[in-house]
């Protein structure tokens, strides 16, 4: 069965009002209409816009995810969120383990395992992120990395749970520097493989992110198992983001 096709934008720490994070997801959800039925579009604002991006996207094809989320359900936690909080602000997936989680704020392996199995109890798609450092990457270590990252990440999940991994390679995010389309591969048919062995075939979507933008998006949507893009930087622009979309 052809996998569909997922397009997220990760807003991270952007923009910086709600009337900036409405008028883009409107003008997101504006366009989404031109896009192909075979297209999934999702948007992640930060957690303080949930609510009223949830409004201004209205009954459109776009979902709507979280950045990030406790392991815990309630309680005395200051300044988390639970995943049960984002589901009832109408998120239907959730980031886990982006690689600024793991490089800024110390997100271990275990934990982001731990994120992953959080939200599939709150009723989230979890995103689980995974990629390597240059420095792994020229160290020859990249498939080890991301195996571990993997075996973390995915601890006790059942291969039917619906979760969704996005191949990051850290070299990549926010640096203009995009994976050859062939590094794509490689490394999306590796974790294809390394599921494969876990779970049997598989549905699970494997989205590619670092420096996607319109005008390399169809290259590399294009490789056999890339099945959509998490996109930074160029989700901001709604036209940027929906012309990736158009690519895939
Ligand atoms: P970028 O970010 O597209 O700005 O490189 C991707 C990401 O961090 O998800």
């Amino acid at each position: 069965m052809a996998r569909r096709k997922l397009i997220a934008g990760n807003w991270k720490m952007n923009p910086g009002s709600l009337d900036e994070a409405v008028g883009l997801a409107a003008a997101v959800a504006g366009g989404a209409a031109s896009i192909g039925e075979s297209v999934d579009l999702l948007v992640i604002p930060p957690a303080p816009f949930l609510g009223a991006v949830k409004q201004a996207l209205g009954a459109g094809r776009v979902w709507l995810g979280g950045q990030n989320l406790s392991t815990e359900s309630r309680g005395a936690f200051t300044g988390e969120v639970a995943g049960a909080m984002l589901r009832s602000v109408g998120a239907s997936h959730v980031l886990c383990g982006h690689s600024e989680r793991r490089q800024l704020f110390g997100e271990s392996n275990e934990l982001v395992g731990k994120k992953v199995r959080a939200a599939l109890r709150d009723g989230l798609l979890p995103v689980l992120c995974v990629g390597e450092t240059l420095a792994e990457r020229e160290a020859g270590t990249t498939n080890a990395v991301v195996a571990a990252q993997l075996e973390g990440g995915l601890e006790g999940v059942a291969g039917e749970a619906g979760v969704v991994v996005a191949y990051e390679p850290v070299w990549a995010i926010g640096t203009g520097k995009v994976a050859t389309p062939e590094q794509a591969q490689d490394a999306h048919a590796f974790i294809r493989g390394w599921l494969a062995e876990r779970w049997g075939e598989t549905a699970t979507l494997i989205l590619y992110g670092g420096s996607v933008k319109a005008d390399n998006a169809r290259e590399l949507l294009s490789q056999p198992d890339v099945d959509g893009a998490l996109v930074g930087g160029a989700s901001l622009d709604a036209k940027g983001f929906l012309a990736i979309a158009a690519a895939s």
